[in-house]
């Protein structure tokens, strides 16, 4: 497959960061792109940007899902919507976990359910859902819902990859390490704070570095589906190993 045997693009989570730059790149290869989230105002700025269709869709309005995924036959999907939250299990709220698994794992599933027999039927299709490295590794400073989510989503491409054999519709997993977006911003209430303390002394990758890597992927041969992408920036990596020392451990 390449860019030119696909018309159709849908992509959640595409007002800003990630999918704003993917829904840019695929604009501009020439794909009609539904570019669904929240906000209407960023979606009409962004569609007067690059011609893409603004559906200001909440991922968690199941109907509205499906009257969108009735509206057209998608041949590209991008799940990409997500959000975190701030600690771990430890001071997770009850709206911590419902919200995460919410958006981050069942709006994904319900897109994947309603847009992908539409694919396998006319043998033609590329599914991308972007997960994180918190779903492969853990690490200190990562919120315990966000990480199961995302292992979530490494499961289920797995899954789907299994579900869809025989068919020429393939299933990439994307899973980015930090790159600079509203992400850390949301969390803290405070987009300048978070660039401060999480970008202005780090070099991370920039949004366009993964819609890059997405391009990649679909513009690929027929014969070749990238399952696969685990991107970090140069200046990250994953590893260690925690021991905390006995004189620190509590007294039972
Ligand atoms: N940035 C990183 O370091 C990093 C690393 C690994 C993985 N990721 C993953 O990358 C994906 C994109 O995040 P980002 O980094 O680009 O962050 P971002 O700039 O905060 O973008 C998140 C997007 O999700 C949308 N969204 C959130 N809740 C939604 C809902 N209920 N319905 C519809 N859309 C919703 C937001 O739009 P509205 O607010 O307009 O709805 C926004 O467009 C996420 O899945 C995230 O987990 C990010």
């Amino acid at each position: 497959m390449a860019f030119s045997d696909y018309r159709r693009a849908l992509v959640t989570g595409a007002s800003s960061g990630i999918g704003a730059a993917t829904v840019r790149r695929l604009s501009a290869e020439g794909l009609e792109v539904y570019a669904v989230a929240r906000d209407a105002d960023r979606l009409a700025t962004l569609s007067a940007e690059t011609g893409c269709r603004s559906c200001a869709v909440d991922v968690n309005n199941l109907d509205a899902l499906a009257a969108l995924a009735q509206s057209a036959e998608f041949d590209v999907l991008i799940n990409n919507a997500g959000q975190s939250r701030r600690g771990n299990i430890l001071d997770t709220t009850p709206d911590d976990v419902d919200a995460l698994i919410d958006v981050n794992l069942r709006a994904v599933l319900h897109l994947t359910r309603l847009i992908v027999p539409g694919m396998a039927k006319r043998d033609r299709g590329h599914v991308v859902n972007i997960s994180s490295i918190a779903g492969h590794y853990a690490f200190g400073g990562g919120n315990t819902v966000y990480h199961a989510t995302k292992a979530g989503i490494h499961s289920l491409s797995q899954q789907l990859r299994v579900d869809l054999y025989g068919t020429r519709v393939r299933v990439t997993e994307v899973s980015p390490a930090r790159v600079e977006t509203e992400v850390f911003g949301r969390l803290l209430g405070d987009l300048a704070e978070a660039k401060r303390r999480f970008f202005d002394d780090y070099e991370a990758l920039q949004p366009e570095d993964i819609a890059n890597s997405i391009a990649f992927a679909i513009g690929s041969p027929a014969r070749m589906n990238v399952a696969f992408m685990e991107v970090l920036p140069t200046q990250q990596v994953v590893g260690g190993l925690n021991f905390a020392q006995r004189s620190r451990q509590t007294a039972t």
